[in-house]
């Protein structure tokens, strides 16, 4: 059997070349990881959960027009997305205060933001991805102002849809990290969506009884992770579909 190639090895996801040039295949391992990479576990089924459920959001987002990565889905672990330049950003959408937020500016977890906030990390470990501004961005050239006016205006609306969508499915939106790809068609260059969007990528909370339903109950030892990710999956209707074996015949119409 031909072995593919290794593109990237990321602490939660693989990247391999794809069947075609300009596609690689994202694979998503059981790894949990936190603090930076010191904290590790493996989460039996969290990357089965998060392929299905970033499949469903991504496909939900190219419904509306939102430009993104995700090709289709090829099996349990692995999608086939479009080969991007990673743009070396972690943009971050606040609607609520959580996490780093409420610690920086001693606000309690919960509390409502009089309106959506951006902010910019930069993709490095080593430094512990530290939060960066326009300025820094700009000045380093990881992103020019026309990228970065339309990073801000596709957060924007991906932060509004999907706080829509969850909000159907009992689920608040608090806050969620997305990345972006510039794709290069012939000359021409368009940033859009890339990486995953899961409940790693998130806070969500139940509407009613605020209880965590993502990577928090990792990074918080609060246990039930997998289970919370299989909650947000059947919320969505992910996992309400009749498997293969379980499809009933054609009905005969009367
Ligand atoms: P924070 O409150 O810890 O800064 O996290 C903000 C959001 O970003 C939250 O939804 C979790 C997500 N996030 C990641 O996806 N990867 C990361 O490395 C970090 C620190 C946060």
């Amino acid at each position: 059997m031909k072995t593919r190639k290794l593109v990237y090895e990321g602490k939660n996801k693989n990247l391999y070349e794809g069947p075609e040039p300009g596609t690689l295949v994202q694979y998503f391992k059981d790894d949990a990881t936190a603090q930076q990479g010191r904290k590790k576990a493996v989460l039996e089924g969290k990357g089965v959960l998060n392929n299905r459920i970033s499949e469903f959001l991504m496909s939900r987002l190219t419904e509306i027009g939102v430009p993104n990565h995700f090709m289709r889905r090829l099996n349990m672990r692995e999608q086939l997305v479009r080969e991007v330049e990673i743009i070396p950003l972690e943009v971050v959408v606040r609607n609520v205060a959580a996490g780093s937020f409420a610690t920086r500016f001693e606000m309690e977890e919960g509390a409502v933001l009089p309106r959506s906030i951006i902010e910019f990390y930069l993709k490095n470990d080593k430094l512990q991805n530290p939060m960066v501004t326009e300025e820094h961005i700009t000045a380093f050239n990881w992103a020019s102002p026309h990228e970065i006016d339309e990073i801000v205006a596709l957060a924007i609306r991906i932060n509004d849809f999907l706080s829509g969508l969850f909000l159907g499915a009992g689920i608040k939106l608090v806050d969620i990290k997305i990345e972006f790809g510039r794709l290069w068609e012939n000359d021409m260059m368009r940033v859009i969506l890339a990486d995953e969007i899961s409940p790693d990528s998130m806070r969500l909370w139940d509407l009613r009884t605020s209880e965590k339903l993502d990577k928090d109950r990792f990074r918080r030892d609060l246990g039930g992770v997998t289970e919370a990710y299989s909650e947000v999956a059947r919320r969505l209707g992910i996992l309400n579909e009749p498997q293969a074996t379980e499809r009933k015949g054609p009905v005969l119409v009367k």
